[in-house]
């Protein structure tokens, strides 16, 4: 079971064990402070659980929890807004890569489509058109989608979203912890963890997903490497403020890779446990994994901050109440892969999208929408994705593919008795007609 488990069920009187129990020498959980309202007690509130011993990685933590559960965040009304809500596109070319690697796999009987964090359920929803669309291709292929989801409020909204609201709770006994069927007749179910979906083989999407999975902090010093933690203000009365470890943290022994040049580093170990796991997965039962997000390839330092109302928001001001948020480290997540499965990418929004055939698509839409707003909308959204100044440069694509798919296992033997193997769409240009 998880912190955020154990908060809800443990009484007042056990909290406060806990709490002083976690106390050893860190700032935020000092013993001398009063517990009811402190910042402290208020922020871990508000975080849900998360441990402060683990620093500042709790704090980041409140998007999965206390701040997805209380004010669910993503679209235009929420604290900002993600690709598939601004355009139906992005979730359409999303679903054709699916149908392109499925093809690229021999056209499997069978696939899992499992999304991490489907926020308020609209890129399946795109995708779920996309598939019903073509559904005269994958006519022999059997389909069902599975969601990893820990708001119960998104996970409502995403039934709505998706079934017209006609779910079920699952019984006790089963992983899934509610289940639907589609507006197009497909089944999808809803679990806690990636570890809860049945094995099979599966396309894996995590779009905006692990920028929102807590950052531990480090930053080099004279003596050695040191952990970025939160503390309350001594000055300042309820107000936090970041300190550095005084001495060398757990984390600092286990995530700092030896080869680090960076002064500043965030790293975030909960990304790399997943990756493994879909790596894993994706080694054993075969499948592809699709990773987007904002992030680089281990080359920035700093970039922990909050959303609020579409504002940046300063992350230690009232927490549990914006999107707090972290780039992607994709040299991380391909190190965490390594050995199980290949990688592609990460590469740039906009050259995924052109590869997909984005352009094309607007042209279509843009000939098939009679007024002057909806194109002046369709343009706009195209700008929004592609533009290099707004989501085309800051956005990443990046991909977990068997090793097979890339390359036939025994062509260093026999290289010219296998025909190629088609380009993997997206980091090249899309085939498929
Ligand atoms: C930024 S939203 C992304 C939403 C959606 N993918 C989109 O692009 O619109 C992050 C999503 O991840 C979910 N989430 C955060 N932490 C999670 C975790 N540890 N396990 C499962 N879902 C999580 C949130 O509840 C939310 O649905």
């Amino acid at each position: 079971p998880s912190y955020l488990d154990a908060c809800e069920v443990v009484s007042l009187k056990d909290r406060r064990l806990w709490w002083r129990s976690c106390s050893e020498g860190h700032p935020v959980c000092s013993p001398a402070e009063p517990a009811e309202l402190s910042p402290a007690r208020a922020c871990y509130r508000a975080a849900r659980g998360k441990p402060p011993a683990l620093g500042i990685s709790w704090l980041s933590g409140n998007r999965g929890s206390g701040y997805y559960t209380r004010r669910g965040g993503v679209g235009e009304s929420g604290d900002f807004i993600t690709s598939p809500e601004i355009s139906q596109v992005f979730g359409e070319l999303i679903g054709i890569w699916y149908i392109s690697e499925w093809m690229a796999m021999g056209k499997p009987s069978t696939f899992q489509l499992v999304e991490l964090g489907p926020g308020r359920g609209t890129l399946t929803e795109d995708i779920l058109r996309v598939f019903q669309q073509l559904a005269s291709v994958l006519s022999k292929c059997d389909v069902s989608v599975h969601l990893v989801e820990v708001s119960p409020k998104l996970s409502e909204i995403q039934a709505v979203m998706l079934t017209g609201g006609k779910v079920q709770p699952s019984p006790e006994d089963e992983s899934a912890y509610m289940k639907g069927i589609s507006k197009t007749g497909i089944p999808i179910f809803w679990y806690r963890d990636i570890q809860d979906v049945p094995p099979g083989y599966s396309f894996y999407l995590a779009h905006e997903f692990f920028d929102a999975l807590p950052i531990h902090k480090f930053q080099r010093t004279e003596k050695g490497w040191r952990e970025v933690l939160v503390d309350i203000d001594p000055e300042v009365p309820d107000q936090l403020r970041f300190v550095l470890s005084p001495s060398r943290t757990p984390a600092t022994q286990n995530f700092i890779q030896p080869e680090e040049t960076r002064d500043h580093v965030e790293v975030c170990p909960e990304a790399g446990v997943i990756v493994q796991r879909l790596a894993s997965r994706i080694e054993k039962d075969g499948g592809a994994a699709l990773v987007a997000d904002y992030g680089h390839d281990g080359t920035k330092t700093d970039t922990f901050r909050g959303f609020r109302n579409h504002k940046l928001h300063d992350v230690l001001s009232a927490p549990g109440t914006a999107d707090l948020t972290a780039d992607v480290d994709f040299s991380y997540l391909r190190k965490m892969a390594r050995g199980k499965t290949a990688t592609l990418g990460p590469i740039k929004q906009r050259e995924f999208l052109k590869n997909m055939g984005i352009d094309l698509r607007l042209q279509v839409l843009l000939q098939n929408s009679g007024d002057t707003a909806t194109r002046e909308q369709l343009l706009h959204s195209y700008d929004m994705l592609m533009n290099p100044e707004k989501m085309g440069d800051c956005f990443n694509f990046f991909a977990l593919l068997p090793h097979q798919r890339l390359a036939h296992p025994d062509k260093k033997d026999k290289p010219e008795s296998k025909s190629p193997l088609p380009p993997v769409a997206g980091f090249n240009e899309l085939l498929l007609k």
